[in-house]
């Protein structure tokens, strides 16, 4: 691919440009403004790629996912998240001896330090566990202070991985007001996550596999996105040379947000409000349409994907099988089945290239599985987690690297003076 040519004010700029493995083209800017004095303008970066990455490749138009060249649909159906983790991480599906010892690694890292029960008890009951969750990750960087040491990385890593769920599910445990649940050696990464969850000290639990395998699948659909706001989130934090758990708790608190992965929530809650109003799908259709509402239907539409999102495919099917396995008599299935339709066959949604998202039957299934609403964004970000590890860890080895620093436009006051409180 040959130069890139701007014609600025009468003046040409040549720009060089840059292919990647699926032929995707950028034009390098990097020296642009060093050259014209002008910038280039993207707000939300809809156009702007700000890193080269050989992590996730995701075709919008095609609803191509794929984790270092591996396809979601494949990954979903035959690997483990931990195998996933895995993959994203170091680049390469483990082999066996990799994976036990990867897997023992997450079994004995599980356990928080004692003295973090103390940071749990002093939030109110009420507390969003996705706050709970960002915090005690942040919490982290104070009980293992070397994480950013290069030599201490991958123990790190370990760590991160392997007490998320716990941190997780002791949010849950204090909300309900019930004894926290340790974790054990003798279970898997989503056994144990259920373990801790849902097993009581009265009472012996045991892990249902359906709800294991819908938890393994779920975490794999969200387990990595490209740069989307929350991994952009992390980059940036990271390119400061903050260590890991600061980084990845301001990527929590990014993903926290509605229009992110704060929609799973924002859906259930949604079609509980339609069931609530009689099943009028088409009102819901209409407010979304009518922007002065201020309503969006959550759970549609996406930056990259315009013709379908492959991970909402996947989770569509899922939901019936679940719900049907589970035995479980969900009517907001039908409701959003319902909505999906109607949308889809309405001229607004069809123009603007709006389709369910992974987050529109994700929740279906989460409630089917036991896992209250409020816990919802947790486990995607539960899921995220190899993201944006893999994400942060590209971005740190990745010589090239600067601290991200973008520009503006400034459309402020120009110079005036100061003007003393008594002549204002
Ligand atoms: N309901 C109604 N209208 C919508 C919706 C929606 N859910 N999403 C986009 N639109 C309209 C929007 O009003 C705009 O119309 P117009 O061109 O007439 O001004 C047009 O579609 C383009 O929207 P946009 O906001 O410019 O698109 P974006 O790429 O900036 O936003 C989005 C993408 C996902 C934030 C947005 O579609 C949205 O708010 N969806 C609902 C929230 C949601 O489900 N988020 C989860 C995303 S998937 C999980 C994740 O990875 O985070």
């Amino acid at each position: 691919m040959g130069n890139a040519k701007i014609l600025l004010d009468e003046k040409e700029y040549e720009l060089p440009t840059v292919v990647g493995s699926e032929d995707e083209v950028g034009i390098d800017i990097s020296k642009f403004r060093a050259q014209s004095r002008a910038i280039t303008l993207d707000s939300g970066y809809g156009n702007t790629g700000s890193c080269q990455s050989a992590i996730t490749f995701i075709n919008g138009e095609k609803g191509i996912l794929r984790y270092r060249g591996y396809p979601i649909e494949q990954l979903a159906k035959q690997a483990s998240f931990s195998e996933v983790c895995y993959l994203l991480i170091y680049g390469e599906l483990p082999g066996g001896q990799q994976l036990e010892e990867f897997n023992r690694g997450l079994t004995y890292h599980s356990m928080l330090h004692e003295d973090m029960k103390k940071l749990f008890e002093g939030y109110p009951p009420t507390a969003h566990p996705m706050a709970i969750l960002s915090s005690m990750v942040t919490s982290l960087a104070t009980y293992y202070p070397h994480a950013h040491l290069e030599d201490r990385l991958d123990v790190n890593i370990m760590r991160l991985i392997a007490k998320a769920p716990t941190i997780a599910a002791l949010s849950y445990k204090k909300a309900i007001g019930q004894p926290f649940i340790y974790p054990r050696n003798d279970m898997s990464y989503t056994e144990n996550f259920l373990h801790m969850m849902f097993a009581v000290p009265a009472e012996p639990y045991t892990v249902n596999p359906v709800v294991e395998r819908a938890l393994n699948l779920l975490l794999i659909l969200h387990a990595d996105h490209e740069q989307n706001c929350s991994t952009s989130t992390v980059r940036m934090v990271g390119s400061s040379h903050a260590n890991l758990y600061v980084s990845i708790a301001a990527g929590i608190s990014a993903l926290w947000g509605p229009l992110h992965g704060g929609a799973n929530q924002k859906v259930i809650e949604m079609l509980k409000m339609i069931h609530a109003d009689g099943d009028n799908y088409q009102k819901y259709v209409d407010k979304a349409k009518d922007k002065s509402s201020g309503f969006r239907l959550m759970g549609f539409g996406h930056r990259v994907y315009k013709n379908f999102d492959p991970r909402a495919r996947i989770l569509k099917e899922a939901a019936d099988a679940v719900l049907d396995q589970l035995g479980v008599d969900e009517p907001l299935l039908e409701i959003a089945r319902n909505l999906e339709k109607v949308a889809l066959e309405d001229e607004f949604f069809i123009e603007r290239r709006l389709y369910p998202n992974v987050d529109f039957y994700s929740g279906i299934i989460y409630s089917a599985m036991g896992i209250p609403t409020k816990m919802f964004t947790v486990m995607f970000a539960l899921g995220r987690l190899p993201g944006w590890i893999s994400q942060w860890k590209e971005m740190r080895e990745d010589p090239k690297t600067k601290i991200n620093r973008p520009r503006q436009i400034y459309t402020g006051a120009t110079e005036r003076a100061y003007v003393s409180i008594d002549d204002r």
